[in-house]
């Protein structure tokens, strides 16, 4: 399976290390184009390769969006129809400009990155922070192996993307779909930024479903 991951800061240099450790081809892109991101890429190694965001979304059978949500809307949605996309994006007003339907939680910003891009859009990765992502990945059935919570409407793509979760050493926990399943990781969640075992992050989703 290839992976691209558009974004290349934080989060995406991080999923980028992880896929490429654990053997995927991997393309990374970000805004301001493939020379850039040189030293990244000599640092992933000879799994990675840097292409345009364009490029990125063609080449991956899954594809990372890892951007300031405010900038959504320069995803190449054509390259990103009907693929796979992992949304690791959180809406921050005052970083990304207010939007008045996410202010009243008409809607929630990985339904809007959906709309745009026409993908199967499976949201996770946005609930950690990127230096536990970094250094927190752990064997399966460690005692401290962090929980990743994953929501999404489409079964079959939220099981690739749990597999790709637990391939790199953490452990996916279903929040559900991608409205009301979405937005029980979002920021101001218990969960948001929280290090949790799988079995707390359950407890608590089964606790709040209840
Ligand atoms: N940092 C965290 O701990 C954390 C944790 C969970 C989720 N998140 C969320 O994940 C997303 C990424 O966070 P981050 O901390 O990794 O951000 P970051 O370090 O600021 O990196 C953002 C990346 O996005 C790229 N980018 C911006 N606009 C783009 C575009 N139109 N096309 C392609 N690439 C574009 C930037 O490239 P240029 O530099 O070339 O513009 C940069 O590589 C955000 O939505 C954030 O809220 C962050």
């Amino acid at each position: 399976m290839r992976i691209g991951i558009i974004g290349a800061g934080h989060m995406g240099s991080a999923l980028a290390q992880h896929f490429t450790r654990v053997g995927y081809e991997v393309a990374v892109s970000n805004s301001r184009g493939p020379d850039t991101l040189r030293d990244l890429v000599a640092e992933l190694g000879p799994r990675a390769r840097a292409l345009t965001a364009e490029e990125t979304a063609r080449f991956g059978d899954v594809v990372v969006v890892s951007i300031p949500f405010g900038r959504y809307h320069e995803l190449p949605s054509d390259s990103l129809s009907r693929k796979i996309v992992i949304d690791t994006c959180n809406y921050f007003p005052e970083r990304d400009g207010h939007d008045p339907d996410l202010d009243r939680d008409r809607i929630t910003s990985s339904q809007k990155i959906r709309a745009h891009t026409g993908s199967n859009l499976v949201k996770a990765f946005n609930a950690v922070y990127w230096e536990n992502l970094r250094a927190g990945s752990r064997p399966k059935g460690a005692p401290d192996r962090l929980a990743i919570p994953v929501s999404g409407s489409d079964e079959d793509a939220k099981a690739v993307v749990a597999g790709l979760i637990r391939d790199i050493g953490f452990d996916p926990v279903d929040a559900g779909n991608l409205g009301q399943g979405g937005r029980r990781h979002q920021p101001g969640t218990r969960v948001f930024g929280a290090k949790m075992t799988a079995e707390e992050m359950s407890g608590l989703f089964h606790a709040v479903r209840r």
